[in-house]
């Protein structure tokens, strides 16, 4: 029976995890490979991806780590090279890399503000800058962006840089959508909600005093489904919309939040 992303080429940014257990990119690069992809797995932190390479091999995918910043153009530029270089395409792009911030406009320093935009913004840009010339190349492609649902609503806790960013990322992506639909390239992002991933225990954590627990039961109790997500939710998101089943969706906001943003309060 094929896979349904067989074949293809996954190049996946930020594909490590920030702690034990599964982020959103870890599990994305590694579903793209149990589907039948090659995986490129590249983080900032050379480790990170290599352990989802070792995942991956262990289960008999092909993967290759890089180390790589998504917000050095000349990281990103060696990085695509590599890419096309060992598996001859690049099918499938998968932004995953978004840095976390808490504070209102008061508390954000510039420094803050820059450092976020320069890693959630500029580099989804720079990483399709870097991919679409393939893509147009091939004839085909799927960029797959991840957001979040802050994008889109105040989340009970002032994250403006975040939030900031995390709406350009949402029109980064449609614009691309339409700028290269003629193409047979489709953009799309996902808007996790509450997420049970070692990012959100590494950057919410901290406000609950470490206790992880507390505010897991705290945040819970506003989702409709009363359970929070984990990154195999976003990974089969992004598998569907990197797959040719999503062959006619393009420019699109697929949230993953368990009904959260159907709320009023
Ligand atoms: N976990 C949640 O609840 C949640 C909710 C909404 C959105 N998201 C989004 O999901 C994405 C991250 O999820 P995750 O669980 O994989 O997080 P994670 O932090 O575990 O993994 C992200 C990886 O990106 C790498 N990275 C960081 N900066 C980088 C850079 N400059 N260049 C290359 N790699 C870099 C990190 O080393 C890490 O391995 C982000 O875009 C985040 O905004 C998460």
């Amino acid at each position: 029976m094929p896979q349904r992303v067989q074949d293809k080429v996954a190049l996946v940014m930020g594909a490590g995890s920030i702690g034990p257990g599964w982020g959103n990119g870890k599990a994305a690069a590694v579903l793209y490979a149990r589907e039948g992809a090659q995986v490129f797995a590249v983080d900032i932190q050379e480790s990170a991806a290599q352990e989802t390479q070792r995942l991956i091999t262990a289960e008999r995918g092909e993967c290759t780590a890089f180390q790589a910043d998504v917000s050095q153009a000349a990281d990103v530029e060696a990085c695509v090279a590599s890419c096309v270089g060992q598996f001859g395409r690049v099918d499938i792009l998968h932004n995953n890399v978004g840095l976390f911030a808490t504070g209102d406009v008061a508390d954000v320093t510039e420094a803050e503000w820059d450092r976020l935009f320069a890693v959630n913004v500029k580099g989804m840009y720079l990483t399709s800058k870097a991919c679409l010339p393939h893509m147009v190349q091939q004839g085909r492609g799927a960029i797959v962006n991840i957001s979040a649902i802050a994008a889109m609503r105040h989340v009970g806790y002032s994250c403006i840089s975040y939030a900031a960013s995390k709406a350009a990322v949402n029109q980064l992506t449609r614009s691309i959508a339409v700028d290269y639909a003629q193409r047979g390239i489709r953009a799309n992002t996902i808007l996790p909600g509450l997420m049970h991933t070692p990012l959100v225990e590494h950057s919410l954590g901290e406000e609950y005093a470490g206790d992880v627990q507390k505010m897991i039961e705290q945040r819970r109790q506003i989702i409709p489904m009363k359970r929070f997500g984990d990154a195999w939710d976003v990974a089969t998101a992004a598998l569907f919309l990197a797959s040719d089943e999503a062959r006619y969706i393009t420019g699109a906001e697929l949230v993953v939040d368990g009904g959260v943003t159907c709320r009023v309060a």
